[in-house]
């Protein structure tokens, strides 16, 4: 993995991440202007001078006439398929509807197929992708902060089902991701929030003083200083290379990536994929959970947690199961629905628990009593 960052006159160039998986190896592009540049970097890709293009409704108001007119302008002819926005989207229905469009079109094997927009886009249209002719490529041009650091790198694609999220899915690797800083400036800020909690995780997972770094350049970061978050998202992907490299496929390391989501995905399934709680937010109270089920285990000071907590709440993140609004299923049901998680093994649920900020590990070994205990004293708190 590299990063570099260059200038020519005055044009800041982007900066550049490589996921180094071999022959599968590909650039994510961090920095201004990619989506309306985005021909530039997508034509090396193509044997023919046709891309198709999948988004929702939202992002396609916001940039989807730049991102063709960069194509356009090249020559290249490219077709726009718009779904409706929301992680409801993000089913067998849409799966099916999408991949008969996509025939219907003639998308052949040997072209490429781009996803426009944020996580539920990127994951939806690289499953299709994964699955459409046994296989065509597709480039990632993630809008949101949650995509930019971590769905639209290193091939996770799939869908949601009634019994769980992401649980039907394939690994496909993208061949390019384009994360274009400029999309974020349309972003709600409810949904920035949300993307900052999986840049946060890469702190609390093993680089504490990313973690430092993070919490003395707060203010920049919810001010929208380019600089501070174009750092926050080149550290964050490079993070992430370096795991998806060594472990592509979850056999191990690549599961500390998960800090947060056996719990936040329970809490989503629980709020019915809704607006309730949208998956960023998922994840900063299950990461402050991990931490407080670390302390309540013995294995974690309470001041790093508090610290874990204290970040995330000045970020404008909830962090406690009160902060959701309406009712949730008890804790029991709750472990329930964290049994649905994809790194259960032989029944048994995996944790992503720390030792401290930037020192997160994975256990099998939190016994259903204990998880019943502090479920339980969650409730109350
Ligand atoms: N979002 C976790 C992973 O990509 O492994």
């Amino acid at each position: 993995m590299t990063r570099t960052a260059s200038k020519t006159g005055s044009q800041t160039m982007p900066e550049k991440v490589t996921v180094d998986l071999g022959d599968r190896a590909y650039e994510i592009f961090v920095g201004q202007g990619l989506i309306e540049n985005a021909a530039m970097y997508v034509a090396p890709l193509l044997k023919r001078a046709r891309v198709t293009i999948v988004t929702d409704e939202n992002v396609a108001q916001l940039h989807l006439d730049a991102l063709q007119k960069s194509f356009t302008d090249n020559n290249i002819t490219s077709t726009p398929f718009i779904l409706p926005p929301g992680e409801k989207t993000k089913n067998f229905e849409q799966l099916q509807h999408l991949l008969g469009a996509l025939l219907d079109a003639g998308v052949e094997r040997g072209d490429l197929i781009i996803a426009l927009g944020g996580g539920v886009i990127g994951d939806l249209t690289g499953f299709a992708a994964s699955v459409l002719r046994r296989g065509v490529d597709f480039a990632q041009i993630p809008t949101t902060l949650l995509a930019q650091v971590d769905s639209s790198v290193g091939g996770k694609t799939g869908i949601n089902v009634p019994q769980g999220k992401n649980l039907i899915g394939a690994f496909h690797q993208p061949r390019l991701v384009l994360a274009d800083t400029d999309a974020l400036t349309t972003l709600p800020p409810r949904q920035f929030r949300a993307g900052y909690a999986e840049v946060v995780k890469y702190g609390l997972i093993n680089d504490p003083s990313f973690f430092d770094w993070l919490e003395a350049n707060l203010d920049n970061t919810m001010n929208g200083d380019v600089a501070t978050i174009t750092k926050a998202i080149v550290t964050s992907c490079d993070a992430k290379a370096h795991v998806v490299a060594a472990d592509e496929r979850e056999g191990g390391v690549r599961a500390l990536l998960n800090l947060g989501h056996t719990f936040g995905h329970a809490l989503e399934a629980a709020t019915g994929f809704s607006d309730r709680l949208i998956h960023g937010e998922g994840v900063a109270i299950g990461m402050t959970m991990a931490f407080e089920l670390s302390v309540h285990l013995g294995l974690c000071s309470g001041q790093d947690a508090v610290r874990a907590r204290r970040h995330l709440t000045k970020a404008g993140l909830p962090t406690r199961l009160s902060d959701i609004p309406g009712n949730l299923p008890d804790a029991r049901a709750l472990i329930d629905l964290m049994a649905q998680d994809k790194k259960v093994v032989d029944g048994t649920l995996t944790f992503i628990l720390a030792r401290g900020i930037g020192d997160a590990f994975i256990t099998r070994d939190v016994t259903p009593s204990d998880l019943l205990a502090f479920m339980t004293d969650q409730e109350t708190t």
